[in-house]
């Protein structure tokens, strides 16, 4: 059965641009609900380590500079079916090729600077939660 949590994070850009309230309520607008949420500046190491599986990847390094370039806000969302959900609310990593209605057709300014994150399946979502917020992310 998929779990009903998942991690999300308001990017640099949209936390900056001031984007997080409007990005927060069309998602609790969509039946989320906010069980965690922060706002970090991560350092560059940190960011690294949260983006892990994508080192060795082209747009790594211009991935962990940016993400620890500025305060972000990572969240617990809860949802049924949250991981799939979550990522059809926020549409495809490129906001060129996101659907309308979408966070990031919405809010978002490129594939790097794409607004949120989100995990890609249950076991990332209890694995990212926990990075951010402990087992206060566990159900
Ligand atoms: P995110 O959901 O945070 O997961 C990894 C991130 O890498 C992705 O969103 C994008 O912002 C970023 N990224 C930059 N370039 C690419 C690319 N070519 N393919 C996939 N992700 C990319």
């Amino acid at each position: 059965m998929a779990g009903n949590r998942t991690l999300a994070i308001i990017k640099p850009d949209a936390f900056g641009a001031g984007k997080a309230g409007k990005i927060i309520a069309h998602l609790e607008a969509q039946g989320f609900k906010l069980v965690c949420a922060k706002v970090t500046h991560m350092t560059v190491a940190e960011a690294g380590a949260f983006y892990a599986v994508h080192k060795g990847r082209p747009f790594y390094d211009e991935l962990v500079a940016f993400m620890s370039s500025a305060p972000c806000m990572p969240m617990v969302l809860e949802k049924s079916d949250a991981v799939a959900a979550y990522r059809t609310a926020i549409g495809a990593t490129d906001p060129a090729e996101a659907a309308e209605g979408t966070v990031r057709k919405l809010y978002a300014e490129s594939k790097g600077r794409n607004a949120v994150h989100g995990s890609d399946s249950d076991e990332n979502a209890r694995i990212e939660g926990t990075f951010f917020f402990g087992s206060a992310a566990l159900v």
